[in-house]
């Protein structure tokens, strides 16, 4: 079989990635006026466009994409979304806009219970369209690797609906879908919380633990849904299953949950608006990923997390990862890692480089992905979104459009002008 060369080529910029020399300081990689070559979908050379070109002439290659004045960055990796579900919440969001909290929505009945009622009542056929059409968006704006959660069945039956939509979604789909199972969402209405933790643990986990659409474990450990001591079991249940853990930590009241996630050395601690800098240096020095999703602070209203507390903290001082997600789901609809980073820079004065590695290498590293996953280098795939700009710096200073024009996955085309390509 033939070998399918892939060129870039004429890039005013190409991301690397972070500098990994000791000296760099994490700053970021990039080569100007810069092209890549990819053969079977893995990078063999970043450099010198003319360079680049004579060793793998343009005419020879299957796919040949010219950059010219634009920028060419690793994917982008969504490490945290809960882009599975049925319903529309927009009548929330109006309602939250005139005063009304989320724990105040959801102690109601409504907020993640609302999508849990409309996702019991779809098919699993239902189910994997929906959340194909969020993958599709998620591509179109550069996304090429992406976690997502279950938690809108909260009963065996459904929960196991939820991963087999993921794993139908996910298997065709050019994204790179990592599933995760969170049967400990949200607590169903009317019942006890012991009961639904004994539940999540005899009988969820045990068949998502089984499911090949689950790698991770995840909880919302939070005051109102699930305690410290809680969100322990059910990790460490999730664990003993083979399920790695991951936790909703500190998102509107400082419960605990960073310490746990340290204590059980997950692999990410996602949220953290309240963490602390003692939740920031025992989340470090256990290797635990920050996960920062600034979607959710802006569509909540709330003060964003201070992504130097993370970065600062831990042996490896100012160059400890710090990721970036959007959050997608029903209460803060965003589907753009584009928008995550200038909401990351505009907002939580990140630097652009910085922000750009959280929303790719860091984030790769939240999904326990350190094989390269966000960078291009030689032997990385060629998961690739050309973005409109000179420089990487135009994707949050040029906020509030798609900002990514053409993307690859594996060397291949597949979305251009912001539309998904070779797909039915
Ligand atoms: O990460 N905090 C809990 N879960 C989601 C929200 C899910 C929902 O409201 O539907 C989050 O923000
Ligand atoms: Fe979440």
């Amino acid at each position: 079989m033939s070998e399918h060369l892939t060129v870039v080529y004429d890039a005013a910029e190409v991301v690397v990635g972070p500098n990994e020399s000791e000296s760099a300081n994490g700053a970021l990689e990039t080569r100007e006026d810069a092209a890549i070559a990819a053969i079977d979908g893995d990078v063999v050379t970043v450099g010198d466009s003319d360079a680049v070109t004579r060793e793998y002439p343009r005419e020879n290659a299957d796919t040949a994409v010219d950059a010219g004045g634009q920028t060419v960055i690793p994917g982008f990796v969504d490490p945290h979304t809960h882009a599975v579900f049925a319903g529309d919440r927009s009548d929330e969001f109006a309602a939250k806009l005139r005063g009304k909290t989320y724990q105040e929505i959801l102690a109601a009945g409504g907020g993640i219970l609302r999508t849990v009622e409309a996702v019991r009542d779809a098919s699993t056929e239902e189910l994997a369209a929906n959340l194909e059409a969020q993958l599709d968006l998620m591509l179109s704006h550069g996304t090429t690797t992406a976690e997502v959660k279950t938690g809108y069945g909260l009963d065996v039956d459904t929960e196991r609906r939820l991963l087999d939509a993921i794993e139908r979604a996910g298997t065709n789909h050019p994204v790179d879908v990592v599933g995760t199972f969170m049967g400990a969402h949200a607590v169903p209405d009317g019942q006890d919380t012991e009961d639904y933790v004994n539940e999540v643990v005899y009988e969820q986990l045990p068949v998502a633990a089984n499911h090949p659409a689950a790698e991770f474990c995840d909880v919302f450990c939070e005051e109102g849904v699930f305690s410290v001591e809680q969100s322990r079991r059910v990790l460490e249940a999730g664990r003993e299953h083979g399920l790695k853990p991951k936790i909703h930590a500190e998102e509107f009241t400082r419960l605990g949950g960073a310490q746990l996630a340290a204590d059980l050395e997950a692999v990410s601690a996602d949220h953290l608006l309240h963490a602390d800098e003692d939740d920031a240096e025992a989340l470090a020095e256990a290797g635990v990923v920050p996960v920062l999703l600034p979607g959710t602070a802006f569509s909540l209203g709330e003060d964003y997390a201070d992504p130097e507390q993370f970065r600062a903290a831990g042996d490896d001082r100012s160059r400890s990862p710090v990721a970036l997600a959007t959050d997608l789901n029903p209460n803060c609809y965003s589907q753009s890692m584009g928008f995550a980073v200038a909401l990351a820079c505009n907002g939580m004065r990140m630097a652009p480089g910085d922000a750009l590695v959280g929303a790719t290498r860091d984030a790769a590293l939240a999904l326990d992905r350190d094989d390269g996953t966000g960078t291009l280098r030689e032997g990385t795939a060629a998961d690739v979104a050309v973005v409109d700009g000179p420089s990487h710096v135009h994707i949050p200073y040029n906020f509030g459009v798609n900002c990514v024009d053409t993307v690859l996955k594996d060397g291949v085309v597949v979305a251009d002008d912001g539309r998904v390509v070779g797909r039915e």
